[in-house]
Formats: C-alpha cells, sequence, structure tokens
C-alpha cells in the first residue's frame, strides 16, 4: 500500500524545558481531536499528570490519551518498557473502568530488565545524573550493543532464553559480585508476564502508517523536554532517549512527512529534577513533599524579591515534586534562550505556556533573554545555546523583569482578554521572542482550564 504523503496529520507534543512542563494535560486537552495518542520515547521515568473529574491520576507508560473513549494508544518502538509497571498501569486503570481506549505495544520496544536496576545503580555511583531509577540508561546501552530484550522475543521462547544467556554474558561482568542471575527463572517470569500483554503486542509501526494512510489524526506525546534530550540536551545530565520532535520518526517508525505541526510546550518557570546546569535556577535547599512549607519569613522575604523564597514559594505552591519519584524539583526564571533553542531543534509550529497562574503574586516576575559569558552575549539568535555543560555553568543571565499580577487572577481563566493586562504582557513578550503563537494557554490542572486563542 502506497503511503499518501497528502494525509499526514501527525501533531507532536513536546517538553520545551527540562521536563514536567505540564505535557499531560496539554495532551489531554487535545486528545478529544485525534483518534492515536503515541508515545515514541522513554518509560516509567516519564509521570504525566492527568484528570478524571477531580482526582488526579499519574500515568507513567500509558498515553495520556488512555481516559477518552475509543482512542487508540500505542507504545511506540523506541520505548524502554518496563513490562511490571505497564501491567500495573493497565490492569489498575481497568479496574477503576479508567481504560477507555485501545492499546498497541511495539513488538520492538525495548524491556527494562531486572538486573539493569542494579547496573544503574553502580552507574549513577560514578556518573550522578541523577536518573529517576527506571532502569531507562541501561535499557538503551543494551539496546544499542544489540544484546537487547525486545517485546517481541518474549513471544519466541526458545530464541528468548538463547538472548536471555547472552544479555547474561554480557551483563554479569558490570554486575556486583555476587549478584545472581538465573537465565532460566527469567525467562519464566518475562514468559509468564507476556501472557498479560499479549493481546495488545503489534508491529506499531505498520499501524501506524495504514492510519496515517487513512488520514487520521495523530497525536505523539513527547516525554521529558528538549534539554533533556540524549544529543541535544544538557549533556551529560539528560536520559537516554530522543525526547525533541525528530524522536517521533525513529520512535515509533514513522517517516518525516507525518509530521505536520510541533507543539511546544513551556511552563511559566522552568523546573529540573536531578542534577545538571541551570542558569535561571532560583537557588534554595532542596527538600522532599512534606518537609518545606510556606512561613510569614517567606512572606516577608518575596515581597522584598527575595530569590530563595520565591523559588521556595513556587515549588510548594506549584507542588513541583516528582511524579515519578517524589524528588524536589529546582525552579527558575523563565529562560527564553533555552526556549529559543526548543524551538529551533524541534521545530515548533505554535507552543503552550502552562502554570501561569503558580506566578500570580510575584512581582516583578523576571525572564532571561541573553546569557553574559565572559563578555559574550548567547541569546540563541546570533550565539547558540552552548553544547556544553562547562560553558553553561559560566553563563550569567541577563533578566528583563515584568510587573507582576494580582494573586489567583490567571487560575482557571479561559478568556484571554479576562487575564490581567500585566499577565498577558509577560505572555506576548514571550511569544514575541519566541516567535511562534501561543493558540492555548493553561492556567490550571484540568482540561477546561485552558484558554484557546
Ligand atoms: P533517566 O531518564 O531516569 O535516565 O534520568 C535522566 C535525567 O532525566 C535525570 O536528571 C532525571 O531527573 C531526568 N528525567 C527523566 N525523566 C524525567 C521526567 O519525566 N521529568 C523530569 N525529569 C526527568
Amino acid at each position: 500500500m502506497q503511503i499518501s504523503l497528502v494525509k499526514m496529520p501527525g501533531i507532536v507534543v513536546v517538553g520545551a524545558q527540562w521536563g514536567d512542563e505540564g505535557k499531560g494535560k496539554v495532551v489531554d486537552a487535545i486528545a478529544p481531536q485525534v483518534s492515536v495518542v503515541v508515545r515514541y520515547q522513554g518509560g516509567a521515568n516519564a509521570g504525566h499528570t492527568v484528570y478524571s473529574g477531580c482526582e488526579a491520576y499519574a500515568l507513567h507508560q500509558i498515553p495520556s490519551g488512555v481516559m477518552h473513549a475509543g482512542k487508540k494508544l500505542v507504545l511506540g518502538d523506541g520505548m524502554a518498557l518496563n513490562i511490571d509497571k505497564l501491567i500495573a498501569e493497565i490492569y489498575g486503570l481497568k479496574e477503576k473502568g479508567l481504560f477507555k481506549g485501545c492499546l498497541y505495544i511495539s513488538d520492538r520496544a525495548h524491556v527494562a530488565l531486572m538486573h539493569y536496576f542494579s547496573l544503574e545503580a553502580g552507574r549513577e555511583a560514578i556518573l550522578h545524573v541523577g536518573t529517576t531509577q527506571q532502569a531507562i540508561g541501561p535499557t538503551y546501552e543494551f539496546a544499542a550493543n544489540r544484546a537487547g530484550i525486545r517485546i517481541g522475543d518474549l513471544s519466541d521462547e526458545l530464541n528468548l532464553r538463547d538472548k536471555i544467556r547472552r544479555n547474561i554474558d554480557l551483563s554479569r561482568p558490570l554486575l556486583p559480585v555476587g549478584f545472581i542471575l538465573n537465565p532460566d527463572e527469567m525467562a519464566e517470569d518475562l514468559l509468564e508476564k507476556f501472557e498479560k500483554i499479549r493481546p495488545y503486542v503489534a508491529d506499531t509501526s505498520f499501524l501506524l502508517s495504514r492510519w496515517l494512510a487513512a488520514g487520521e489524526d495523530i497525536l505523539f506525546e513527547g516525554s521529558q523536554g528538549t534539554l533533556l534530550s540524549i544529543n541535544q540536551g544538557t549533556y551529560p545530565h539528560c536520559t537516554s532517549s530522543h525526547t525533541v520532535s525528530g524522536g517521533v520518526t525513529v520512535g515509533a517508525g514513522v517517516p518525516p512527512q507525518a509530521i505536520k505541526r510541533v507543539i511546544g510546550v513551556i511552563k511559566a518557570y522552568p523546573t529540573r529534577v536531578g542534577e545538571g546546569e541551570f542558569p535561571t535556577e532560583l537557588k534554595f535547599p532542596a527538600a522532599r513533599k512534606g518537609e518545606e512549607a510556606i512561613t510569614d519569613a517567606d512572606i516577608a522575604a518575596i515581597k522584598k524579591g527575595g530569590e530563595a523564597a520565591i523559588g521556595k514559594y513556587i515549588r510548594v505552591f506549584g507542588d513541583e515534586y516528582g511524579a515519578t519519584t517524589g524528588r524536589p524539583r529546582r525552579p527558575g526564571w523563565t529562560d527564553i534562550v533555552a526556549e529559543r533553542f526548543a524551538v529551533r531543534v524541534n521545530g515548533m509550529t505554535e507552543a503552550v505556556p502552562t502554570r501561569l497562574d503558580i506566578l500570580d503574586g510575584i512581582d516583578p516576575v523576571k525572564a532571561c533573554v541573553a546569557y553574559d559569558f565572559d563578555g559574550r552575549h548567547i541569546d540563541e539568535i546570533k550565539e547558540p545555546f552552548p553544547s556544553s555543560e562547562s560553558v553553561l555553568a559560566r553563563c550569567r543571565p541577563v533578566y528583563v523583569e515584568f510587573p507582576g499580577w494580582p494573586k489567583d487572577s490567571s487560575f482557571g481563566v479561559t478568556d484571554y482578554g479576562k487575564l490581567h493586562g500585566n499577565a498577558r504582557r509577560f505572555l506576548e513578550f514571550r511569544e514575541e521572542n519566541l516567535g511562534i503563537p501561543f493558540r492555548m494557554i493553561s492556567t490550571g490542572p484540568k482540561s477546561y482550564q485552558t484558554i484557546f486563542r
């Protein structure tokens, strides 16, 4: 069958920062307009929060469209899947009556094996990336060294046993002395688990080509963010997959022409989890959820523009703690240099700003428009966003200040004209500087808390 290049209605949603931009909400809001939602990279390291009525659900591997009736949901070739967590997620959602779509799991996706978790712990002790400890790195390492186990291997018992033996031969020297690896037990375990997902396994690249040719609207849901991408991100403090829009082609097995729109999600303030450089970071001590609270002294400090107190306020009020790990996220001021870079490498056609409401009441609000690097002006217009973290570490942000807007004035607003003028000016400055339209603006976690312009 010939694929018609005329009908290529793919929309990609990517994170424009270091992840946790609110992609799940954006995907959830767009999902009713499409018939297919595809994950193309990452695995259980992702955590997308979506709502069913008033209840929040953190999805890890299942695409965010799962709660919309009749959607086709695809876990693509480029994923690093945790089968135990996948089974728990599928059956957990089914029990609650929230699994309303049709799931397809690529037979080419790789499996995170149990001993990879130990491999990752060993690597973390040396590399200090601050990973989510979901064995994402080792799963992609084994995919690249050709000794990985793919979902499709689990349906072929004889070859599976051979493949597991080879995988173990390669893994053993890397594991702690005495680590027990029993190939037969491992095979039995994987074969048993496979039976729980067998009905969903398919050649998803082939199915996607059919659906694309039939003109079905397809949404590709990115995980993590541009600055965590393995090639373009802040290496080595990044994830191991291609989180950028180009990752769609290799991760879903579709041609580049399949992509028509690239929507970047940009939070009103970026956050980072784990280690790595972050030029606009609002620095203050790390604390886990429930271990910190906003005090009167913090409020007084925020009024005087105290950056540590503003950072703490954003984290506590914005509930900026990892959906997967519960780790505290590090907040910072808007970074237009990094966002311009994300617009360029993803070919973004539009962006969706999120969480404007969390900045309600902060005055002034700052946006970084360039970095000063030893007297050089890096703005991602004449000089590109640095490829090296050691350069990034020496970049000093150049800020523009904006008068703030009143507390609670943006939350839940659905009409652009009803946003406070200062909030609109902040948004319009970002829009002009990124050179792409903001057609949708998120003002709260629920899908209806959205402005469409
Ligand atoms: P990994 O993806 O678990 O290997 O972690 C690599 C880096 O990416 C670490 O800094 C993680 O904190 C970060 N990371 C991975 N997934 C996410 C995510 O969904 N949101 C934010 N950061 C993430």
